[in-house]
């Protein structure tokens, strides 16, 4: 089968590489669609290594059919139109996942749509509600807000009634955030978000805040926390050490959570896409909440692709559609 394979000089080529074998719990999915994720333009310099036995093809979500099935499974059958979070390996023909990391195609989307579902709609389900016990009520700061993982929390919040302040890099992208239904937000590139998110935060502060950036946002999301609030860290894209202000953080009784979903293991996976069936893909169904996505390449133009998400210029997902 073909994937793309990322040379000794981090270029990309589309070639022949070895087809992947199933486990009992696992199925074997011809891949019609893919997408892009932050972390795989690390992965592609070398930075961002797979988790142990996981494929060394970049990946981590597909769209397509499954054709085989292990053993052990239980729930899918060959002819199944799926959805998937990987581990690794998304970026080809054909892939193995977990049968709990697969879920059906809501109703009415197409394979590209389906594509972009998976790794944002688990890393922010997981980070607002399993990690952070988002409720109604709840005031949000989504960082780096019309990124994948960004448009995708935005609506979740405004679906399950808590409110979001984002930041976000541009104007276009704040007009956009505002539309999937954040209630304000700061350009980062104007300075310091501090005082326009106090604004939004009152005097009580915000609940949770879920935090891509890292070190050059440490202080300002500790101050921006209400009591018992939660700051979820889940990149580092603006640095990986800072000071903290422990008094701040006891008196506030607040929490730090750092998060990452591709090194989960297989059950904890399993549970964050059985929620997702269970509370978010009705309402995809129904169009409350949507796929973003902002471009479509055939993934043989796959460094074009990668150029446009690293440019920090899109809003939502960069899909990529497979041939056979
Ligand atoms: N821990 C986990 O399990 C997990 C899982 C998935 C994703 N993530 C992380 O979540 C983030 C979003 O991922 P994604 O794939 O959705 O990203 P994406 O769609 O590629 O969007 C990333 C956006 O982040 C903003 N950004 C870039 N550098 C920044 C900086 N130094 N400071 C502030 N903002 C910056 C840019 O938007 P603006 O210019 O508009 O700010 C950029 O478009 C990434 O950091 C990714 O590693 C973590």
């Amino acid at each position: 089968m073909k994937a793309v394979i990322v040379n000794e000089d981090h270029s990309l080529s589309w070639g022949e590489v070895d087809h992947p074998k199933i486990g009992d719990h696992e199925v074997l999915i011809r891949i019609s669609a893919t997408a892009i994720n932050r972390a795989d333009l690390m992965q592609r310099k070398g930075f961002y290594p797979p988790p142990p036995g996981a494929s060394e093809i970049m990946g981590l979500e597909c769209a397509g059919e499954i054709v085989e099935v292990g053993a052990g499974c239980t729930r899918f059958m060959s002819g199944d139109k799926v959805c998937a979070l990987l581990a690794g390996g998304g970026y080809s023909q054909y892939a193995s996942a977990h049968e709990g990391s697969v879920l059906p195609i809501p109703d009415g989307l197409s394979d590209e749509q389906a594509a972009a579902l998976p790794e944002v709609f688990a890393t922010a389900w997981l980070n607002l509600f399993i990690e952070a016990g988002l409720k109604a009520g709840d005031k949000t700061i989504i960082h780096a807000g019309g990124s994948g993982v960004g448009t995708t929390a935005i609506q979740l919040c405004k679906a399950f009634g808590a409110s979001s302040f984002v930041t976000v890099g541009s104007k276009d992208k704040l007009r956009a955030c505002i539309e999937l239904g954040a209630s304000g937000g700061f350009n980062r590139h104007d300075g310091s978000f501090l005082e326009t998110a106090k604004t939004f935060a009152g005097e009580s502060g915000v609940d949770v805040i879920l935090d891509p950036v890292g070190a050059g946002y440490l202080s300002d999301n500790l101050s921006l926390l209400g009591l018992g609030g939660r700051l979820v860290l889940i990149g580092l894209m603006g640095g990986i050490k800072a000071e903290l202000d422990l008094a701040q953080m006891m008196m506030k009784r607040a929490r730090i959570i750092g998060s990452t979903l591709r090194t989960r293991p297989v059950t904890e996976k399993a549970v964050v896409m059985a929620q997702l069936e269970e509370k978010v893909w009705p309402k995809i169904v129904n169009q409350e909440i949507k796929p973003i996505i902002e471009a479509v390449f055939p993934i043989t133009g796959i460094a074009d692709a990668h150029d446009l998400v690293a440019s920090d210029t899109t809003t939502g997902k960069v899909i990529l559609t497979v041939d056979h």
